[in-house]
């Protein structure tokens, strides 16, 4: 940690930089880099906190942030300038407008799984993501040439994705489910400590 705020100083002071982007680890020692699902977003925020007494310029926090609020509370403490979102701006790329409109219960959080994004990534092919079948392919979600009447059967993840990719093309929806409740298996996978964001983002 020293090491890296006497960089930090060093970089401010020698080199002119205008501002830092702080995260952690490297390849050779994996501590987090993705941290897992059971971090709360902010855990790196006491490093950040101790590189921004090293320097004047903006610092960047960034780590399992997947909350706006959280984020800008940190902010608002001054622990740290600017918040960087990364795999959360995969699950949902619309966090910032969510935020703007006030539509905080229709954010799509990541779950730190790392099943679509980092795996991909070091299998050198697309990035995809276990909660947004559409990253990558956003092109794809095209208005429908004909639209219909679709039924989807069943109200698990896929069913209900697939209800909102047909509803986001045009087509009209029915989406049948036999429990009272939506989400499947998810419900289930929600219950275990550090799990929640599968369920109730807002409450995670
Ligand atoms: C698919 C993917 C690719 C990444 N590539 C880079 C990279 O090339 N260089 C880098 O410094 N960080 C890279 N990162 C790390 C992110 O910048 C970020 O530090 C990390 O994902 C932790 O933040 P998060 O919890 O918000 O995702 C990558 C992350 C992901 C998920
Ligand atoms: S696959 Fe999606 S939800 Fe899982 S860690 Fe990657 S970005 Fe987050």
């Amino acid at each position: 940690m020293e090491d890296a705020a006497a960089v930090a100083a060093y970089l401010e002071q020698e080199c002119g930089i205008d501002a830092i982007h702080v995260t952690r680890s490297v390849h050779l020692r994996d501590e987090f880099m993705w941290a897992p699902g059971v971090t709360h977003g902010g855990f790196n925020a006491p490093l950040v906190s101790e590189i921004k007494r090293a320097v004047t310029v903006p610092v960047i926090a960034v780590g399992r942030f997947t909350e706006p609020q959280y984020a800008e509370l940190l902010v608002k403490q001054g622990r740290a300038d600017i918040i960087a979102f990364g795999r959360q701006s995969i699950a949902d790329p619309e966090l910032p407008n969510k935020a703007r409109l006030g539509k905080l219960e229709e954010l799509t959080p990541c779950i730190g799984c790392l099943l679509g994004c980092v795996p991909n990534m070091f299998a050198g092919k697309p990035i995809t993501c276990a909660l947004n079948p559409c990253a990558g392919r956003e092109s794809e979600l095209t208005p429908a040439a004909v639209p219909k009447r679709v039924a989807v059967v069943g109200g698990g993840p896929a069913g209900l994705y697939a209800a909102w990719a047909c509803a986001a093309r045009g087509h009209q929806v029915t989406l049948m489910e036999k429990e009272d409740e939506p989400g499947g298996s998810f419900r289930i996978a929600s219950y275990p400590t550090g799990k929640g964001r599968s369920r109730r983002p807002s409450a995670a």
